[in-house]
């Protein structure tokens, strides 16, 4: 019989890698959840013969029925979707920033899923795609990171409050998506050439992913292995301005140069309110702290037996 792998976020970008390759892994059969089993994302899935269940992680109830005889489990938790929804901000309280609070509905979600998944008795491993708790390993210098600090939050409460699911645990630490760089940081096209402008060195080393391709490789990788390991969601450890260089060599335009922006400048920059402070806190960490801060129980893919290559930021 067919081991179950329950897939959270399966219409998304991790997720969607995750069950892309253990669908066609034999041994394994695939569980979506999503939120709603009538989008065009989750029929697809429903249409290649993938399980596809309804449940809101905001909903406890309709967890442990969808986790139901799961040997594995695969969690993404959920901070953007608040965050960009205009609604929100009537819901916050006094004082309350909305980072705080999606913070804590991404916290909440993660306590929803774990609580759940304490209680499925075939459930023989998790693995959590996570961040790493960036006020903490700054010494409290950058509170702002909230879609990283929800997540760090999560897991600690997992091996607090659920110490024999936490020996089931593998995590992923998620590097930058190489998709977004192009996309959303502020590349620009001068006179001189192009120029990339962001918060610190620029010089630091730092994890890249093809998101949808490698995360499910990656989770194979872990499963593969004992649980315990956590690693980094990389395809390469590439500077920004290594990466600038290297998109300008392959696409044979010339390099004008880095731009080292403040947090303040950068929030500048950012025409969504919050979203400014949130990210340019968050490069500003992971260029001091290396991205996981400094954690050597932070491992790059190699070390679970699983070398990655690095694909799309030249396109
Ligand atoms: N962008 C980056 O560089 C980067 C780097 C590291 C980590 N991350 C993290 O990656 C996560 C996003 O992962 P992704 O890119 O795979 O997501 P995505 O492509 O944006 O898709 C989001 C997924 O989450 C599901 N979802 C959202 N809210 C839900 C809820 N309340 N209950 C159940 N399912 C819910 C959605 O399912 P339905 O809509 O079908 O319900 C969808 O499958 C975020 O937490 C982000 O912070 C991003």
């Amino acid at each position: 019989m067919s081991n179950l792998l329950v897939v959270i976020g399966i219409t998304g970008q991790q997720g969607g890698s995750v069950a892309s390759l253990f669908s066609q892994e034999p041994g394994w059969k695939v569980r979506g959840i999503t939120r709603n089993q009538s989008s065009h994302s989750a029929l697809a899935w429903t249409s290649k013969g993938v399980e596809m269940v309804q449940a809101d992680l905001n909903d406890p109830s309709a967890l442990p029925a969808a986790f139901a005889g799961a040997a594995a489990l695969f969690v993404t938790t959920d901070f953007w979707g608040p965050f960009y929804n205009p609604q929100t901000l009537s819901l916050l309280k006094e004082h309350q920033t909305l980072g705080e609070y999606c913070s804590d509905i991404e916290l909440q979600q993660g306590k929803n899923v774990f609580d759940a998944a304490s209680q499925i008795p075939t459930l023989e491993r998790i693995v959590v795609s996570s961040l790493v708790d960036a006020e903490t390993l700054s010494g409290g210098r950058f509170k702002g990171v909230y879609h990283w600090g929800g997540k760090a939050m999560a897991l600690k409460y997992l091996r607090e409050s659920h110490p024999e699911l936490a020996g089931k645990l593998s995590t992923v630490v998620m590097g930058n998506y190489m998709g977004n760089w192009l996309r959303d940081l502020k590349l620009r096209k001068t006179d001189a050439g192009y120029r990339l402008a962001l918060v610190g060195s620029g010089t630091t080393p730092l994890p890249h992913i093809d998101v949808e391709r490698d995360t499910g490789y990656l989770v194979r990788a872990l499963l593969e292995c004992s649980p315990g390991k956590t690693v980094l969601g990389a395809g390469e450890m590439i500077s920004w301005c290594e990466m600038l260089r290297v998109w300008c060599e392959c696409n044979e335009v010339p390099l004008a140069g880095f731009d080292q922006l403040s947090i303040d400048q950068f929030e500048r920059f950012v025409p969504v309110p919050g979203l400014g402070r949130e990210l340019g806190e968050m490069f500003a960490f992971m260029d001091e702290f290396e991205y996981a801060g400094g954690d050597a129980n932070v491992v790059l893919p190699s070390e679970v037996g699983y070398l990655l290559v690095c694909s799309e930021y030249t396109n």
